[in-house]
């Protein structure tokens, strides 16, 4: 069992997520700004942060909004400078704040000095950076890839007289990992910005780095007669060879975290991939987002699912991570839809399913990761015409959709559901004008809830979700199991409540939550003995939970 002595820094506090461009911009222009997460230490000091994950300030041209690095080594000038960056790690330092950065390593911009390179010849020093091939006889692409963003993941270019690999976007070129070279230059990012103080990292779509052996068509899965390439690529066996020698070169001897972006890797195989003989300290899985979106990720195919199907895979994961490896609990990221619509199927006031989603996320077994905005229970956006989306995966799923054959209506209520941009909208920091975000029209507009939804109002109100969340986290700290404790779940096959204890040494704490708009009832034995320590909505009656209610008692 875990003591709570053995805990490490990154697994007693809370993670958050900041999406830069969307969080404060202190510039006037439209985008946010490194000091604007500067600005706001104290606000996230309050949330009991203490690891930031900053999603890429990099050089970029921005098509996937800084997935697409040009430089590792510079700032993009749209976030500021390089002396901006020095003092927000060092401030939050004072803080208790230590900053995770984002490493992009399947993939490069098709600006970056290196591809500009490698795609020069077939003969120059990088010429095997990337992942080039020839065509087939009659010229056509290599294999029937789909790239993750729609259409061929393959791209020609005449120079080379080639094809390269693109997963994502065609301006996001994947790096070859097989080339020593590669894998060198990329540790020596990595190191450049651990030896800047860094906390940690979050190592993005890592498990699709090694590509397999063979390359060759898979079966059709939709009208464009492409296969997905992660289902050819992800997971490839070898992969942790490559990482254990990343691990080796940069994590080793070092007090920070690494989390990967693992879509692929079950909860089943954690235990290779976490923990003292893993390559990780902890892996954001997907399992308990695809109980609504399907694996498959194709948002205009609708899945059925039930709470016991959300209920199983997160009790899978605390399973794998039980005894080796730590778990980042997370509901939200930037790459998600907005969990008070993602994980309920039943109507009801947004502030009390984040409530509910705040009792899950800040008393299980793990780190949790929040991501801006989710503390104000944001729902999505509600844009009238796929032309106000910016994010380039949601166009790609909407002309997926048509190739489908679905209607207009039809394809961008899919989008309005699933699309990236609704956790993209800027924070709303108050009721100004731009909720306080900016004083330049914002970059994607905020979203209409912005006058009553915002920091400022949920401060001065003790039963908003920021209240809640607050509330939340100083008892995540003071109460010992709820960090080192170990989890077991409760009323398992209950299809309206997810329930679990936390237990160390004799101390035992109980949460309970309704996601359902109807009031459920629990067995009083399962909280005998001890007294309400948080009720979602004031008052609670053993026994009973209102709709939508959370409760936890110790
Ligand atoms: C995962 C990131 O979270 C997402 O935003 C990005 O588009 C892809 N990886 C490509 O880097």
């Amino acid at each position: 069992m875990t003591k709570p002595n053995d805990l490490l820094w990154w697994q007693k506090t809370i993670a958050y997520e900041v999406y830069p461009k969307s969080f404060l911009d202190t510039a006037g222009q439209g985008t946010g700004t490194i000091e604007g997460i500067t600005r706001k230490l104290d606000y996230l000091e309050s949330l009991g942060v203490g690891a930031l994950w900053i999603t890429p300030f990099y050089k970029s041209p921005m098509v996937d909004n800084g997935y697409d690095v040009q430089d590792y080594y510079e700032i993009d000038p749209s976030f500021g400078t390089m002396e901006q960056m020095d003092e927000l790690i060092e401030r939050g330092r004072e803080h208790g704040i230590r900053m995770v950065m984002d490493l992009v390593f399947n993939h490069t911009s098709d600006q970056c000095a290196w591809f500009l390179e490698s795609r020069s010849s077939r003969n120059n020093p990088k010429a095997d950076w990337y992942i080039w091939r020839d065509p087939r006889a009659d010229g056509s692409a290599p294999t029937n890839w789909r790239s993750i963003f729609g259409g061929s993941a393959w791209e020609w270019c005449e120079e080379r007289g080639q094809y390269f690999l693109h997963t994502f976007a065609k301006q996001q070129p994947d790096l070859n990992w097989e080339c020593p070279e590669v894998r060198q230059a990329l540790f020596d990012v990595a190191n450049f910005w651990a030896n800047k103080g860094a906390g940690g990292f979050r190592i993005d779509a890592i498990t699709y780095i090694k590509k397999p052996a063979v390359f060759e068509d898979g079966p059709a899965d939709g009208e464009d007669g492409l296969y997905p390439v992660h289902a050819a690529t992800a997971n490839t066996p070898g992969i942790l060879d490559f990482l254990h020698e990343f691990k080796a070169a940069v994590r080793d001897g070092r007090d920070i975290f690494m989390v990967g972006e693992a879509n692929g890797v079950a909860a089943e195989e954690l235990d290779q991939w976490v923990g003292q003989e893993g390559v990780f300290d902890l892996l954001f899985e997907f399992s308990h987002m695809h109980v609504p979106m399907g694996e498959a990720e194709i948002w205009c195919r609708p899945v059925t699912w039930e709470l016991t199907d959300l209920k199983r895979v997160l009790a899978a994961s605390q399973k794998a991570t039980a005894t080796n490896g730590w778990y980042p609990a997370f509901f939200e990221n930037h790459d998600q839809p907005r969990s008070t619509v993602n994980f309920f199927r039943c109507d009801g006031p947004l502030d009390q399913k984040a409530k509910v989603l705040g009792a899950v996320l800040l008393t299980t077994r793990g780190t949790p990761f929040l991501y801006q905005g989710e503390e104000l229970g944001y729902g999505n956006a509600t844009w009238k015409s796929i032309d106000e989306f910016d994010d380039v995966q949601t166009h790609a799923q909407y002309d997926f959709a048509k190739t489908e054959g679905l209607a207009d209506e039809a394809a961008l209520a899919a989008c309005t559901r699933f699309s990236r941009d609704n956790a993209r909208t800027p924070m709303q920091w108050d009721s100004s004008e731009y909720a306080g975000f900016s004083t330049a029209a914002p970059w994607l507009p905020v979203h209409d809830d912005y006058a009553t939804c915002n920091v400022a109002a949920q401060e001065a109100d003790p039963n908003s979700p920021l209240a809640w969340y607050r509330k939340l986290a100083k008892l995540r700290a003071q109460r010992r199991e709820l960090t080192a404790g170990s989890w077991s779940e409760l009323m398992a096959t209950d299809e309206q409540v997810l329930a679990f204890e936390r237990t160390l040494d004799g101390a035992r704490t109980v949460t309970l939550a309704n996601f359902d708009a109807t009031s459920a009832s629990y067995d009083v034995s399962l909280v005998e003995g001890l007294s309400v320590l948080a009720g979602s909505q004031g008052q609670t009656t053993p026994g009973t939970l209102r709709p939508l209610e959370a409760v936890i008692w110790g």
